[in-house]
């Protein structure tokens, strides 16, 4: 009997590993395809909108980059270097995603940790959905920063669902750090067999964010 439930366990954790494994496989080559899509260089006289995100596998990145340039708007990378693509980094992010449920306070490093976003008038908070919620580095850059009287528009892209909950208590922390108004804005890029390509999910972003005519 014990045998028995030996080798269950042990296939258990085999399918475990190989499917870290595969999501991995998939966001390296994802990352590896979206890095050089739609290139941008924030305009040395800006407009007063700011884009800030956290992107892993770059799908984020490529729609900040998209908003950015719609906006003529200054872009900020935030970096997290407990998630980098591999199978460390996103045990790592499910574990901290999952403990950001239990204990609010423990949040990763993130660099930069501070922005000075007093030259803007709105700023865009660009993060993935990790566990129904904005992944941890946009909670820590919420933390540490303040959006006094700020229009702040926080987008996500996902793959299958988020939480309303953890948007409102995200917009809740948004609005006790000073912003004088929240929007949510979201682009759903499906499940790993059938998601949309990179094309698909800016026409989304057009579409449904800036309106049907807005295709540049
Ligand atoms: C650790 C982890 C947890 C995730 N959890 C969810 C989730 O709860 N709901 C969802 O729709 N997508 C989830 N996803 C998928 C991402 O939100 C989606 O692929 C996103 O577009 C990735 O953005 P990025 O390429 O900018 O990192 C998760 C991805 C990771 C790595």
């Amino acid at each position: 009997m014990l045998k028995y439930l030996a080798i269950f366990l042990a296939a258990l954790l085999a399918a475990a590993l190989l499917g870290l494994f595969a999501i991995t496989w998939i966001e390296s080559r994802q990352a590896r395809q979206l890095a050089g899509k739609q290139p941008y260089v924030s305009p040395p006289t800006a407009s007063r909108a700011a884009v800030v995100y956290f992107s892993r596998s770059g799908n984020t990145a490529l729609a900040a980059r998209h908003v950015a340039r719609r906006l003529k708007a200054q872009l900020f990378t935030l970096e997290a270097p407990d998630y980098q693509l591999g199978t460390g980094g996103l045990a790592h992010a499910l574990k901290d995603a999952n403990a950001l449920k239990e204990k609010p306070e423990s949040l990763p490093g993130i660099i930069p940790r501070t922005i000075d976003l007093t030259p803007f008038d709105t700023v865009w908070l660009g993060s993935p959905v990790w566990l129904y919620s904005p992944a941890p580095p946009i909670w820590a850059f919420v933390e540490h920063n303040r959006f006094d009287g700020l229009h702040v528009v926080l987008f996500n892209t996902f793959n299958s669902h988020f939480g309303d909950e953890h948007i409102a208590a995200l917009k809740t922390k948004v609005m006790a750090h000073g912003a004088k108004s929240f929007e949510h804005r979201y682009v759903l890029r499906g499940r790993m067999t059938r998601q949309l390509t990179p094309e698909q999910m800016l026409l989304a972003i057009d579409d449904e964010w800036f309106g049907p005519q807005a295709h540049p």
